[in-house]
């Protein structure tokens, strides 16, 4: 196959930033994706309904001329956070998730959960009304080796959270173990998982091996080969439980490189084609579909894209700008570390 098209993908888990961030990254993300998830851990995050609006109102006026990219906003649940602002929020169709982050967990993170009891009611309100709850599933105790932390909060957060609550809708975002895609595909109802387009190239030796490559960081950081090869599996399968979010979150190369780097991969510019290659790989381009464009709008309520992407296998390996320019500084793109013989026509 040297051409496939798919309907027009969504990125069901994307860093935007805000301010000069913003205004460098969206274009990326905009050209190829009609809608993506929008991670609220802003500094200060989007906590409220009212900060949701504002926030969606800034990605607006962000957007270039001419592109067509609908934002779906989530909330960031804290334990001060209204089941009612939440509900209304949900009601008004301003917001499509909320977002639970373990204080601590990653990138900004601080006003994150400490203690799950103290959002029950939250979460009830939102089993209630239908309301799916975007999880970053990592424990933050330190006492967790980095690598564990992914599997221990399956066994010791979602699943009891998931016998409290069994009605609650939950994504499991960007899973990076064995242990993550088989508690998905066992359970029974109410639960998916997205996965990043680098957790499917990238293993941990990227990160640590010939020296230190802080561009290979995020979190939850990349993990043995054995779990990148499940997840390639999970992916690649028409699974409708797994969907594409890139995560993409970018970081000026000055926080990432110097002695207590930033997590997050900047890939909003070379996912699609990245992931054709990977499917190729695995002899599924004719799955690409399911992962980027079908599954993810399934799970979320709503109708996959009218418009299509094509993408076409090249002769020349792909290029793109090893980092881009934006008015913060600096970002640097995602590298492969293989040749991509793909690109978006
Ligand atoms: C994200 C960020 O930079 O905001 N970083 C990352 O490594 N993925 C936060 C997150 O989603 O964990
Ligand atoms: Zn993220």
């Amino acid at each position: 196959m040297d051409e496939i098209t798919i309907p027009r993908p969504d990125d069901w888990h994307l860093h935007l930033r805000d301010g000069a961030m913003l205004e460098g990254v969206l274009p990326f993300s905009a050209r190829d994706f009609a809608r993506a998830i929008i991670m609220p851990n802003l500094v200060p995050p989007v906590v409220t309904g009212a900060d949701a609006r504002a926030y969606r109102d800034r990605i607006m006026a962000a957007l270039p001329e001419g592109l067509d990219f609908a934002p779906l906003m989530t909330l960031y649940l804290t334990e001060g956070t209204d089941p009612d602002d939440v509900a209304r929020a949900h009601a008004s169709g301003l917001v499509t998730a909320v977002k639970l982050y373990p204080a601590g967990a990653t990138t900004n993170s601080h006003s994150g959960v400490r203690d799950l009891a103290k959002v029950m009611p939250v979460l009830e309100k939102m089993a209630a009304i239908g309301m799916p709850l975007c999880i970053h599933g990592e424990v933050t105790d330190p006492e967790v080796d980095i690598f564990d932390r992914e599997a221990r909060f399956i066994d010791t957060v979602l699943e009891p959270l998931r016998v409290r609550i069994p009605e609650l809708k939950i994504t499991l975002e960007h899973v990076t173990t064995s242990n993550g895609v088989d508690y998905v595909m066992t359970a029974t109802d109410n639960l998916a998982a997205s996965i990043t387009t680098h957790h499917l190239m990238i293993n941990r030796n990227a990160i640590l091996a010939g020296g230190i490559k802080p561009h290979y960081y995020c979190l939850p950081v990349a993990k043995r080969e054995s779990h990148r090869l499940a997840l390639r599996k999970a992916a690649t399968s028409g699974n409708p439980r797994f969907f594409l979010g890139t995560d993409s979150a970018p970081h000026v190369d000055p926080l990432k490189e110097c002695a207590c780097g930033c997590a997050g991969i900047f890939t909003a510019i070379n996912t699609m084609a990245c992931l054709a290659h990977v499917f190729e790989e695995e002899n599924a381009l004719d799955r690409l579909a399911l992962f980027a464009s079908r599954n993810g709008p399934a799970w979320y309520g709503m109708p996959v894209n009218d418009e299509t992407m094509t993408l076409h296998r090249t002769t020349a390996p792909a290029a793109w700008p090893e980092r881009i320019e934006t008015g913060d500084g600096p970002v640097t793109v995602f590298d492969p570390m293989v040749p991509i013989h793909w690109e978006v026509v």
